[in-house]
C-alpha cells in the first residue's frame, strides 16, 4: 500500500468473525457441510405483521427520500410504549429516544461523544468487543474491570473504586451479559448507578438480551431511581425480534446526553428507510405470544448445545440468559483456540472460543443457539463420531 494508514487502523485488528467467517465461507465453497454455532444471528423470521408492513410500506410513494435525523415520530412512540409495557420505564418519545442502525454504532457515536484522547473507559474483562475496539479507536484508554465468575459474572465494586479515577468518564455495563449468559438483578443497576453517581461517569448499559431467555421479567438500567442523570441505555431489535440484518436500535436516556449524541450522529449517518422504521413500529407490538414462541424454540436448542458441552467436557452455569451457552473447557482440552480450529477443519463445525471477549475468556467456549435444533444435535453426533 502506497498510503500509509491512520494510527487507529494498527490499535484495532480485523474483528475476529470477519476473519473466521471466511474461513468458513470457503469450506462451504468447497462443498463441506458446515454447522455455525459461532454468530449470533437470529435464523428465525421476524413476525408476519412486521413483514406485512414492510411491504406494504416500500410500495407507498412517499417512502423513499431522506429520513428525519432523529427517527420517525411513530417509530419514537413505539420505542416509548414499548419501553413502558416491558419495562415499566417512561421515555418521552420526542427527547428520551434516538433511533439508530443497530446498536453497535451507538457504541461508536457515543464514544465519539463523550471521549477524548487520554479519558478511560471502564470495560469488562469479558464483553462486546467493540467497547474495547471503539474506545481505542478514539484514543481513549481502556480499563478492564474484572466479572466474578463466583458472584454471577458481576463487577467487583471495591475493585471498580480503585480502578476509576478522575479521567474515568464512561463504564460499559451488559446484563443480561454476554458472553457469560448471566442475569441483570435490580441489585447490580442500583449498585452501577451509586457508583455512576459517586464518581460522575458515564453509565452505557448495552441491553439486547432481556427478552431472549429471560428467567425473571426483563429489566431495563433506566428502571433504577435516578438512573437517567447519569445513565443510557443502548437497545436493539436484532435479536428480540429476529431482524438483525434490518438494522434497527435506539438509545434511550436523558435530551441532554441523546442531544449530544445527535450532534455527532447526524453527521456521520441519516434517517434509516421510512419502510423499515414502519416495519419496526408493527413488530415493537409483537404479542407476549410470539416472544413466548420464539423463546420456545431457543429452549428446544438450549437442551442440545447442553448435550454439546457435554460432549466436549464443558462444565457451565444453567442460570444463563440469552442466546448464547457458555461453557467452561474440560483440563483435557489443551486450549480453545486449537479445539475451534480442529472441530472447524474435521467436523466442520464452528464454535466460538471465549478469549474473543477478552483474555478471562480463554477457557471457555461460546455456543450460538441460531441453528435449528436438529442441526445442533448433527454437531453433536459428528462430535462424538
Ligand atoms: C452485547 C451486544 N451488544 C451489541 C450487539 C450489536 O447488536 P446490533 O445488531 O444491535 O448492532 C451485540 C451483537 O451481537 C451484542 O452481543
Amino acid at each position: 500500500m502506497i498510503i500509509e494508514t491512520a494510527q487507529r487502523t494498527r490499535q484495532t485488528s480485523e474483528y475476529y468473525f470477519s476473519v473466521k467467517l471466511a474461513e468458513v465461507r470457503k469450506l462451504v465453497a468447497e462443498g463441506h457441510d458446515v454447522i455455525n454455532l459461532g454468530i449470533g444471528n437470529p435464523d428465525m423470521m421476524p413476525s408476519e405483521q412486521t413483514l406485512t408492513a414492510l411491504s406494504e410500506a416500500a410500495l407507498k410513494p412517499q417512502a423513499h427520500g431522506y429520513q428525519p435525523y432523529v427517527g420517525t415520530v411513530s417509530f419514537r412512540n413505539a420505542i416509548a410504549e414499548y419501553y413502558q409495557r416491558t419495562y415499566g420505564v417512561t421515555l418521552n418519545p420526542s427527547s428520551e429516544i434516538l433511533p439508530l442502525i443497530g446498536s453497535k454504532e451507538g457504541i461508536t457515536h457515543i464514544s465519539l461523544t463523550f471521549l477524548d484522547p487520554g479519558d478511560e473507559v471502564l470495560v469488562p474483562e469479558l464483553g462486546y468487543p467493540a467497547y474495547r475496539a471503539v474506545s481505542q479507536m478514539v484514543g481513549a484508554a481502556v480499563k478492564e474491570y474484572p466479572l466474578q465468575e463466583e458472584s454471577g459474572w458481576q463487577p467487583n465494586w471495591e475493585v471498580m473504586e480503585e480502578l476509576v479515577t478522575p479521567r474515568t468518564k464512561i463504564m460499559w455495563l451488559n446484563y443480561p451479559h454476554m458472553p457469560t449468559g448471566a442475569p441483570a438483578t435490580e441489585e447490580l443497576f442500583e449498585a452501577a448507578v451509586a457508583f455512576a453517581k459517586k464518581h460522575k461517569v458515564l453509565l452505557c448499559h448495552d441491553n439486547p438480551y432481556s427478552l431472549v431467555l429471560n428467567k425473571k421479567e426483563p429489566i431495563s438500567l433506566l428502571s433504577v431511581t435516578g438512573a437517567k442523570d447519569v445513565a443510557i441505555e443502548l437497545n436493539s431489535m436484532s435479536k428480540s425480534h429476529n431482524m438483525a440484518g434490518w438494522r434497527l436500535g435506539w438509545l434511550a436516556g436523558a435530551k441532554p446526553y441523546i442531544d449530544a449524541v445527535l450532534t455527532i450522529k447526524s453527521n456521520v449517518d441519516s434517517g434509516m428507510f421510512w419502510a423499515l422504521q414502519e416495519a419496526a413500529v408493527a413488530a415493537l407490538g409483537n404479542s407476549q405470544e410470539w416472544h413466548d414462541d420464539r423463546n420456545a424454540v431457543y429452549q428446544g436448542r438450549l437442551e442440545a448445545s447442553e448435550a454439546f458441552l457435554n460432549a466436549v467436557g464443558c462444565t457451565w452455569d444453567k442460570k444463563q440468559e440469552g442466546m448464547f451457552l457458555w461453557g467452561k473447557l474440560p483440563d483435557s482440552v489443551e486450549s480453545a483456540e486449537k479445539l475451534v480450529n480442529n472441530l472447524l477443519t474435521e467436523k466442520h463445525v464452528f464454535i466460538a472460543p471465549g478469549f474473543i471477549f477478552g483474555p478471562k475468556g480463554q477457557r471457555y467456549i461460546r455456543l450460538s443457539l441460531c441453528m435449528p435444533k436438529e442441526r445442533i444435535w448433527e454437531a453433536v453426533e459428528r462430535l462424538k463420531s
